[in-house]
């Protein structure tokens, strides 16, 4: 198993990913936007045939109407296949993205999204990565579940 930096050429196989594991889909202009804006956030897992089984697809928040708000990443999808779980790949993968957000762009915290029932990356997030939920949001999904907004501080961590 290999884990690299994403690239605009690796897209459609990302998206494919992500539609097979989640049913938060994204155009294709979305995912090559994030790959061009943050070269350095976004990753890939690939099989020994060079086939991806995990990404992660990551930003730097600025939608912040506060400007004193502290510089963060936000992790925008993460999914491993079925067959390749388990196995620590979406760890690394976080870990990697996190550790760009903090030395490339001085991210001070990371957040993200995810659904109040997803126990296996509620797991990942707060168990092995150590993220808190920072609030719950209502409805945030379009099937009206709830979200956690979770979040890591990395003070002390990179
Ligand atoms: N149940 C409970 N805890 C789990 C589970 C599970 N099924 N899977 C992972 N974890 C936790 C464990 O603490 C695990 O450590 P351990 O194996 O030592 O016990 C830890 O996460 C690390 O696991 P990894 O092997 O790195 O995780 P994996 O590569 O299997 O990927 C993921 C986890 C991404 C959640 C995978 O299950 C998946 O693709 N699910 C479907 C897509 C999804 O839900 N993505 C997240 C949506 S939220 C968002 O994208 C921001």
């Amino acid at each position: 198993m290999n884990i690299r930096l994403a690239r605009a050429e690796d897209v459609v196989d990302m998206q494919q990913a992500n539609l097979v594991n989640l049913p938060e889909n994204y155009h294709i202009r979305l995912w090559i936007y994030h790959i061009v804006t943050w070269p350095q956030l976004s990753y890939v897992a690939e099989d020994r045939k060079g086939r991806i089984v995990g990404y992660v697809l990551a930003k730097i928040d600025e939608e912040s109407e506060d400007k004193s708000a502290d510089i963060h990443g936000h992790i925008n999808s993460i999914s491993v296949m079925r067959s390749y779980r388990r196995l620590g790949l979406a760890k690394k993968l976080m870990l990697l993205s996190q550790e760009a957000m903090a030395s490339v762009y001085k991210a001070k915290y990371v957040s993200l999204h995810v659904r109040e029932t997803n126990q296996a990356a509620i797991g990942l997030y707060r168990d092995t990565l150590g993220f808190e939920v920072a609030n719950t949001e209502k409805g945030y999904y379009a099937d009206g579940e709830n979200a956690y907004m979770m979040r890591l501080d990395f003070k002390n961590k990179f």
